[in-house]
């Protein structure tokens, strides 16, 4: 065996797919469903997409520009969130899952705000990812994503810094910076492994040019994980109702 990084990205993609079928499997018919992004969450509308194709109704809120797309190019029909009644469950993938909690980090992708919307407004939201993404502290791998408004961006990376994070404004190439589908710019945060995220969501939330970040704190319920021995379902504690 000659283990490599290509090697690695096949086994990957298989996970993935393996825990992309099986979160598909969960939408029933006439339901409305978040379209999440990234390449795991591609993977589940090509599954969705097949399912339709066999005589299923469904309709899609995508939380990209890209993930439309492809939706509308596979023939999911779609809806943007303010024209949905309601959507009963958003399917989408993450960066980072914190094993105890399922908190994630999300954002690689650019599309953290879009995303968080949609999964705040649905009654149920899926993860699904592939072994790789549990961690036992967000933050552990990847830098926190924040979305900021491009007037005067070095204010909010100057408050971020102040919070004890490294800020790192995203480029798509040498000397352009990324911008997200809001027309916003991102800077990636390292700020280490995480002991306390909701109270530094919550600082986060405070700076002035802040859209959001990629901390998706308390909003899941279940995490499909693709695993080589097939898939696990991770569902989150609920409080117990009072005595
Ligand atoms: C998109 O903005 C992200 O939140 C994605 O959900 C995340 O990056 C996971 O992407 P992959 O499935 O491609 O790893």
């Amino acid at each position: 065996m000659t283990p490599g990084p290509v090697r690695d990205r096949r086994s990957t993609g298989w996970l993935k797919r393996l825990a992309a079928a099986y979160a598909a499997e969960l939408v029933e018919p006439g339901m409305v469903v978040g379209l999440g992004s990234g390449s795991t969450a591609e993977l589940v509308i090509r599954e969705l997409a097949a399912r339709v194709r066999a005589g299923m109704a469904l309709t899609g809120v995508p939380t990209s520009r890209r993930s439309e797309r492809l939706a509308r190019r596979l023939g999911i029909s779609l809806l943007a969130p303010e024209q949905a009644p309601a959507i009963d469950l958003a399917i989408d993938g993450a960066d980072e899952v914190e094993r105890e909690t399922l908190n994630l980090l999300k954002g690689r992708g650019g599309a953290l705000v879009r995303e968080k919307l949609v999964a705040s407004l649905a009654r149920r939201l899926v993860i699904v990812v592939d072994v790789s993404k549990l961690v036992d502290r967000l933050g552990e791998r990847m830098p926190v994503p924040v979305e900021v408004v491009p007037f005067a961006w070095t204010g909010p990376a100057r408050e971020l810094e102040r919070l004890g994070g490294r800020p790192v404004l995203r480029v798509a190439a040498p000397g352009r910076p990324y911008r997200t589908d809001n027309g916003n710019l991102i800077l990636d945060v390292d700020f280490g492994p995480l002991d306390q995220p909701e109270a530094l969501a919550r600082e986060i939330k405070l700076i002035t040019g802040v859209v959001d970040h990629g901390l998706f704190l308390g909003l899941t319920d279940t995490v499909i994980v693709g695993e080589p021995a097939g898939v696990r379902v991770l569902r989150r504690e609920q409080p117990s109702p009072p005595a």
